[in-house]
């Protein structure tokens, strides 16, 4: 009789050997053994596990998917970008929203301008492509130009169509086009997640705070085989890219999405007025406790396509669509303490810990007091009562005290002179809010902060490295400064191995991360990982479009006349590029990067095509009245081409656009020989752009954004 102990022994050690081949082979392409010996242990291993079912070690290859996942979702470039909303928040912003819409097309608030309004839906955006007819691959909404690749995923959402069906026989068929790409989103209904969550805690596993949690964490697994378990739905309401039909509007569009097969929220209505908008509004608000997913507001869009494309964008969302959404969820629950954090640049940002709340289906613990004079301002005390505010992912809100509850022996809060963490002076400058601990590097809060950002999603996203384990690393002494994460493996490995929570799996996977990231990583990512102060993800893009590679980046900063060259730069100003100087003169960050910089491969930046047209950096001036199109439209189309709109003529104007009736700018444009266009020879320029790259949606958003922080 085989000892048991022996046989679940072996067949530990078989799944380690073999996972330990496994990620040699897939991950660092450097096989350990010969395949004979590979297919050895495998064999060996299966013939065990089939006699042997109960001893099945977690890590055996018969549990495992494979390893192709293990580095994180591929990324996904989006057909065209995926984009946001813009919100309005109360009745009257509804008629301001139509209002706007009227006057940039022109078309008097008499006259009927016709919208969709739908329920939005609370989960996650999805792109899902199909091309012949055949679902192909699907992502997430990403930083809105690339997104995540979620194919698998997808396609374990029953809802969600692997073909599109066509009503119309073969003709149809042969009519579908080649590309669709439909946009829409992942959901849980209320009941899939009430059972979801009852099953989490049989199994004493983590229970999700709302549905839009729960579609988050179960769409964003690395092994597909959870999310099929989980039950996820689809709404479809928007396109991207979709090759050979166009619609009249948005309407028939969503009927068409109904004919291929996708689910279409049955509560859209076509509207004709703002009075009806808002009574859908109060409609659907009444009806969404009842309704069997949640929503966080109503969509309202311009129903004709036509319309769409003339109003285009701002920034990131459509002038042609708005989200009204509901008001947020308040509750009443007591302040317990004022706790101060210390944050990664040194700001001591006082935190109210409060006694559990439900606000609008999520417990709340804790709500962020801003700074010391929103303290004074709302006059905050500890034991005090007060009103708590959540909005959609915003971090709850103290909106006021109650006081008629203040007990008698409440004492205002006295903001620390000291860093709680590190002792050293806290000081306010000027006239910042802001309070500063001066430990800089000797504090271990900046130190852990800093720490946190760096392995952050938007940074350098090492998966499974969450705060908790920077927190663990660092109390160890085993993590104190970047450069001691690509150390971990090497001289911690053990250790960590025999951590409480960790196991072979967790600690590989993490090391595994470590290293995916040493492979490679954009430099803006890079950028602003570093953590230098005011340089935000927008700024750090910007930074990585202007230098291109880490190296062009760091001589610069390293430069005489570095202030200079950055205030130069569109979309960076004097204090950034102060903060940005300063770091790269401190000695300990210059040492620091030298050891950094050699552990990881910094991608330079992808060659982007920059559009340029006859209007490029051009100033141009309209003036008179112009017949086939609105100023507020003349102006973004000309804006959309790289020209600075002004409003009075000068020497530096480069064009000057005559309607009818133009006065005394076109006199002046002719006296200073400026170039007048008449509306005819600047639609002409318009068109010229229509045919060879137009498409109300193809923006590059980089330029979008640099646009906006200018
Ligand atoms: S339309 C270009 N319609 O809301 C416009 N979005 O806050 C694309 N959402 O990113 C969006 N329900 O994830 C649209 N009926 C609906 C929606 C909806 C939910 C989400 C979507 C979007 C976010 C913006």
């Amino acid at each position: 009789m085989d000892n048991l102990d022996d046989i679940r022994r072996e067949l530990q050690d078989l799944a380690d050997r073999l996972e330990q081949c496994d990620r040699a082979y897939h991950q660092l392409d450097d096989p350990l053994i010969s395949d004979a010996e590979y297919d050895a242990l495998r064999r060996r291993a299966e013939e065990l596990e089939a006699r042997y079912p109960d001893l099945i070690p977690e890590n055996s290859l018969s549990k495992r998917v494979g390893f192709a996942v293990a580095d994180g979702f591929g990324q996904i470039t989006h057909s065209i970008p995926m984009l946001s909303l813009g919100n309005i928040f109360s009745e009257e912003d509804v008629y301001d929203f139509m209002d706007k819409i009227h006057r940039f097309l022109g078309i008097p608030a008499d006259e009927e301008i016709e919208m969709v309004a739908e329920p939005k839906i609370d989960g996650l955006s999805f792109s899902a492509v199909y091309e012949n007819g055949q679902f192909v691959r699907g992502a997430t909404r990403g930083d809105g130009a690339v997104g995540e690749d979620i194919t698998a995923n997808l396609k374990t959402i029953a809802g969600l169509p692997r073909k599109l069906s066509y009503d119309g026989g073969d003709l149809f068929q042969s009519n579908t086009p080649a590309f669709v790409d439909i946009r829409g989103e992942v959901y849980m209904a209320k009941q899939d997640f009430f059972e979801l969550n009852q099953n989490q805690i049989a199994q004493h596993k983590k229970v999700f705070a709302n549905p839009r949690n729960a579609a988050a964490g179960s769409l964003r697994q690395l092994n597909p085989a959870i999310t099929a378990d989980r039950k996820l739905s689809v709404f479809a309401y928007a396109m991207g890219r979709i090759d050979g039909i166009n619609w009249a509007t948005h309407y028939e569009f969503l009927e068409q999405l109904k004919r291929w097969g996708f689910p279409v929220n049955p509560e859209i209505r076509i509207c004709h007025s703002a009075d009806e908008m808002v009574a859908f509004f109060r409609m659907i608000s009444e009806k969404r406790s009842g309704l069997p997913y949640d929503i966080d507001g109503v969509v309202y869009k311009v129903n004709r396509l036509d319309l769409q494309r003339r109003l285009g964008f701002i920034a990131r969302s459509p002038r042609w669509a708005i989200a009204h959404k509901f008001p947020a969820a308040q509750a009443m629950t007591r302040l317990n303490k004022i706790r101060i954090q210390v944050g990664r640049t040194g700001a001591l940002t006082p935190v109210a810990d409060l006694e559990p709340v439900n606000v609008g289906g999520v417990i709340v613990q804790h709500a962020t007091l801003h700074n010391a004079d929103e303290i004074i301002r709302k006059d905050i005390r500890e034991g005090d009562t007060v009103v708590i505010q959540r909005a959609g992912d915003v971090i709850p809100q103290i909106v006021r005290i109650v006081p008629e509850k203040r007990p008698a022996d409440s004492r205002p809060f006295l903001f620390p002179h000291i860093c709680p963490v590190c002792g050293s002076m806290a000081v306010k400058e000027g006239n910042d809010a802001v309070t500063y601990c001066t430990g800089g590097l000797i504090c271990p809060a900046q130190a852990k902060e800093r720490l946190k950002h760096f392995v952050s999603k938007e940074a350098l996203d090492i998966e499974g490295f969450g705060d908790k384990n920077i927190e663990s690393f660092y109390e160890l002494g085993w993590v104190k400064s970047p450069i001691d994460i690509f150390k971990l493996e090497k001289e911690h490995s053990l250790e960590i191995l025999n951590l409480e929570g960790w196991g072979q799996k967790s600690a590989v996977n993490l090391f595994d991360a470590i290293q995916t990231v040493q492979k490679g990583i954009p430099l803006n990512r890079f950028i602003y990982a570093l953590g230098i102060h005011e340089v935000g993800e927008a700024t750090a893009k910007i930074l990585s479009a202007r230098f291109k590679t880490w190296q062009q980046f760091q001589t610069t900063m390293e430069s005489d006349g570095v202030l200079e060259t950055l205030t130069q730069i569109e979309g960076i100003g004097p204090v950034m590029a102060q903060e940005i100087a300063d770091f790269f003169a401190e000695d300990h960050n210059r040492s620091l990067l030298a050891e950094l910089v050699p552990l990881i491969v910094i991608q330079d930046e992808p060659e982007r095509h920059i559009q340029t047209t006859p209007l490029t950096g051009k100033t141009v001036v309209f003036t008179g009245t112009l017949s086939t199109l609105t100023r507020p439209e003349a102006k973004e189309r000309a804006q959309q081409m790289g020209a600075k709109v002004a409003s009075s003529v000068s020497a530096k104007t480069d064009f000057v656009i005559a309607g009818a009736d133009a006065g005394s700018k076109l006199t002046k444009a002719r006296d200073l020989g400026v170039q007048v266009l008449t509306e005819e020879e600047f639609q002409l320029l318009l068109d010229e752009r229509k045919k060879t790259d137009y498409d109300a949606n193809s923006f590059d958003l980089e330029e979008q954004e640099n646009g906006r922080t200018k």
